[in-house]
């Protein structure tokens, strides 16, 4: 009550790009892991850094009341119900390497800031540097620079192309490489491009027909998430669930179907061992 989604979608438009042009402006010759994170492939630079300093800032001048939850620094509380859920980069190993597929992703959401139990009411992600920017207002739409996107309706699965990532710990790595030797031989084609904000995008403008990943983050989906349910995809999880950091998946008709019995036949919800569930 009280919140216009379009005004939301525009600020996070605004802040998205804002911190883009510091990332695409700021970006060394030969960038440097500042640290790691869940495990040593897992890298921070001080871009990551700098580029969520700078959402924080203009958030606590422009939405003082709202919470924070970012993938670099700490939760600020808020009193509004609503919270901001920023990734500074998304594909921080392609902007370590220089391979194009990065973004900012800023999304905001209603109740608690969990892809599980949220409403995620407005977000936009910016590719860093080609300047594509994708936005979403719960109930408006997801457009990309002024187009309106619909997602694809693939006739089959073997006529699919599927986006996914992979985690970080060489366990779950293991794992996800056994569920690949189910889905690849089933569809059109893999891509893994790096960065699953831009993954949920090119989904909603039919450049990839479904996606699925496990353990994504919640600011990894929370822009790209509703840029993909506005564009008409179906967003979810496996057995009944909602899309969590255990297993998100994404894609429109009865393809979309298809891919979750395989995944659930998979066990691609789980780390692979015989465990009863
Ligand atoms: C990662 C990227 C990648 C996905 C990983 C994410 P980060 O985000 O989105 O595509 O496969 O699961 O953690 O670490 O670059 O912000």
């Amino acid at each position: 009550d009280g919140v216009d989604v379009e005004e939301l979608r525009a600020l996070a438009r605004s802040l998205a790009c804002e911190a883009g042009t510091l990332v695409r402006e700021g970006r060394p010759e030969r960038v440097e892991v500042a640290a790691t994170k869940s495990s040593a492939v897992d890298p921070v630079t001080a871009m990551d850094r700098a580029s969520e300093e700078l959402l924080r800032a203009r958030l606590a001048v422009e939405r003082p009341d709202d919470a924070i939850l970012g993938e670099e620094g700490d939760d600020v509380p808020g009193t509004s119900g609503l919270t901001w859920v920023l990734d500074p980069i998304d594909g921080t190993v392609n902007y370590l390497y220089g391979v194009a597929s990065y973004a900012v992703s800023v999304a905001v959401v209603a109740g608690p800031p969990d892809p599980e139990r949220w409403t995620a009411l407005a977000g936009c992600v910016h590719s860093v540097v080609d300047g594509r920017t994708w936005t979403a207002a719960l109930g408006g739409g997801a457009e990309r620079d002024g187009r309106a996107l619909h997602v694809s309706r693939p006739a089959s699965l073997a006529g699919s192309l599927v986006g996914t990532g992979f985690g970080y710990s060489a366990e779950r790595r293991a794992h996800q490489a056994q569920v690949l030797t189910s889905v690849l031989p089933r569809v059109r084609d893999i891509r893994r491009l790096g960065a699953a904000a831009i993954d949920l995008c090119l989904l909603a403008e039919g450049a990839l027909d479904l996606y699925y990943e496990r353990g994504l983050n919640p600011w990894d989906v929370g822009a790209g998430g509703l840029v993909a349910t506005e564009a008409g995809a179906w967003l979810g999880g496996l057995r009944g669930r909602r899309a969590s950091s255990t297993m998100t998946v994404a894609g429109a008709g009865p393809v979309v179907d298809e891919l979750v019995h395989l995944l659930e036949a998979a066990d691609a919800d789980g780390d692979g061992r015989a465990a009863p569930r």
